[in-house]
């Protein structure tokens, strides 16, 4: 059981452990004070109805005398000690034989009766509670009746051992109650720490585990999940970029540089230099390219693109697209079929729309032989580009869309790439929530088509 102060559990604690002591501190206050009224009117109640047992033959304190005697015989030796007296002016006239030798200190009210506590230590060793009441008709005539509160005294002392002995008791009970009960309702909370505690770089694809019960923890953990997420999601496409971007620019840096190396080692002519020059150039276009496209890919942050859509006439992006790759399919004598193309309006981001349909062109282009044809249309909202390629094995089908795959990197000739252009496809058309379907036969062709949602 660890103690810290600091804590909210320790703060908690305290504050409710302090007011349960002052809460049971109060309850036995009042408890005594009720109880030790109790016991004093219940003593004044028994004397006053004794003094009435006294009058209730007096008429005129005629009997006075007999009362005072059969009261005195009555009471004299009942379990509680009565002590009566009376007198008359300040004498006495007649006392009870309990009293043997002895006398009450004499006492005459200022009014018609009054209470008084008295101590008579030849009579009782305990404090005495008095009476004093004068007779109605004859206030020269005085009747004193006294009684010890030994037993009142007793039960009150009792009640107080009672408090000593119980509350310390009771409060260690309570506070261990709320002790334990603090723990399991925390419990939450240290897991959360300790989760949290524990994530480190390497591992932020662990959660917090929790209840969900609605509670201010389920909340507190469910906001913390989301947030490891998001930090997971940006940590990795750091991540995811740093490494493709380690990996694809090795090759093609390496090839500058060796023409660099050659190209310094002697003297040349200027063609020479010229034709090195050239040839960097298109690797550093290349290069150029790729880390655009990875930096795309990476930067995809679903949330923030989908806030930008905006209507799109998507004919006038694919169109567009399509001109980008006239001369390179007028070049490769490739048949560019464009079919119907309806006026479309989606809610889209263009350059992104855009990305995917050249990279859907490209590909026609790129894996279609010479004198076949690529056809392009649009229609209710879907666009078909279908072409007379090579096609693609049925089990690569859902490979071609993971990034950096590519089915026998080197299976047609003249046909390079990284293997990013459908996954781009395959974001794009998921932050657009687009369907891309795909059927291809090899030796036949491929047809695309992704069906963008209707606004
Ligand atoms: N129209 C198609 N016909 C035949 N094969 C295709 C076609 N489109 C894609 N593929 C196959 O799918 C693989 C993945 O395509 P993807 O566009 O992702 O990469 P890539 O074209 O090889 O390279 P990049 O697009 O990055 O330049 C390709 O390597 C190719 O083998
Ligand atoms: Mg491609």
């Amino acid at each position: 059981m660890t103690f810290d102060i600091r804590s909210v559990k320790s703060k908690i604690f305290l504050s409710y452990g302090g007011i349960l002591i002052l809460v049971v501190i109060f309850f036995n206050a009042t408890f005594y004070y009720f109880a030790q009224s109790y016991f004093y009117k219940n003593t004044i109640h028994a004397l006053k109805s004794i003094s009435l047992d006294v009058f209730a033959d007096d008429i005129q304190g005629k009997n006075l005398t007999k009362g005072v005697a059969l009261a005195i015989h009555k009471y004299e030796f009942s379990i509680r000690n009565v002590y009566i007296q009376a007198l008359y002016k300040d004498k006495i006239v007649l006392k009870s034989k309990n009293l043997k030798d002895y006398e009450l200190p004499r006492y005459r009210p200022k009014r018609d009766s009054d209470i008084v506590h008295v101590k008579a230590n030849n009579i009782s060793k305990y404090e005495l509670i008095m009476y004093s009441t004068m007779i109605a008709n004859n206030k020269n005539y005085t009747v004193q009746i006294a009684t010890t509160i030994q037993e009142e005294k007793q039960h009150l002392a009792r009640i107080i051992n009672m408090f000593i002995v119980g509350d310390p008791i009771f409060i260690v009970i309570m506070l261990l109650v709320i002790y334990k009960m603090l723990q399991d309702i925390l419990k939450p909370m240290n897991t959360m720490t300790k989760t949290a505690r524990e994530i480190s770089i390497t591992d932020l694809d662990r959660r917090i585990k929790y209840v969900d019960n609605g509670d201010e923890f389920a909340q507190l953990a469910k906001t913390f999940n989301k947030m490891l997420f998001r930090l997971q999601s940006s940590f990795n496409q750091v991540k995811r970029f740093s490494q493709d971007a380690s990996h694809q620019l090795k090759t093609p840096l390496a090839a500058i540089r060796v023409q660099t190396d050659v190209a310094l080692k002697t003297n040349r002519d200027i063609s020479d230099y010229k034709s090195v020059l050239r040839s960097i150039n298109s690797e550093i276009i290349y290069l150029h390219n790729m880390v655009d496209n990875l930096l795309l890919l990476t930067q995809m942050d679903d949330e923030i693109v989908q806030k930008s859509f905006k209507k799109v006439e998507l004919d006038t992006v694919l169109i567009n697209a399509v001109e980008e790759f006239v001369l390179i399919a007028d070049k490769k004598k490739i048949n560019l079929n464009i079919e119907d193309i309806e006026r479309t309006i989606i809610k889209a981001e263009s350059t992104l729309v855009s990305v995917l349909c050249s990279n859907l062109i490209d590909n026609a282009i790129k894996y279609t032989p010479k004198d076949k044809m690529v056809s392009i249309e649009l229609k209710e909202n879907k666009i078909t580009i279908e072409d007379e390629g090579i096609g693609i094995e049925k089990k690569d089908i859902d490979a071609i869309f993971d990034r950096f795959y590519r089915v026998n990197s080197g299976r047609f000739e003249g046909a390079g790439g990284y293997g990013l252009g459908l996954s781009m496809v395959k974001i794009i058309a998921n932050l657009h929530n687009a369907a891309i379907n795909i059927q291809s036969k090899i030796g036949v062709g491929t047809k695309i088509e992704v069906i963008f949602p209707t606004i």
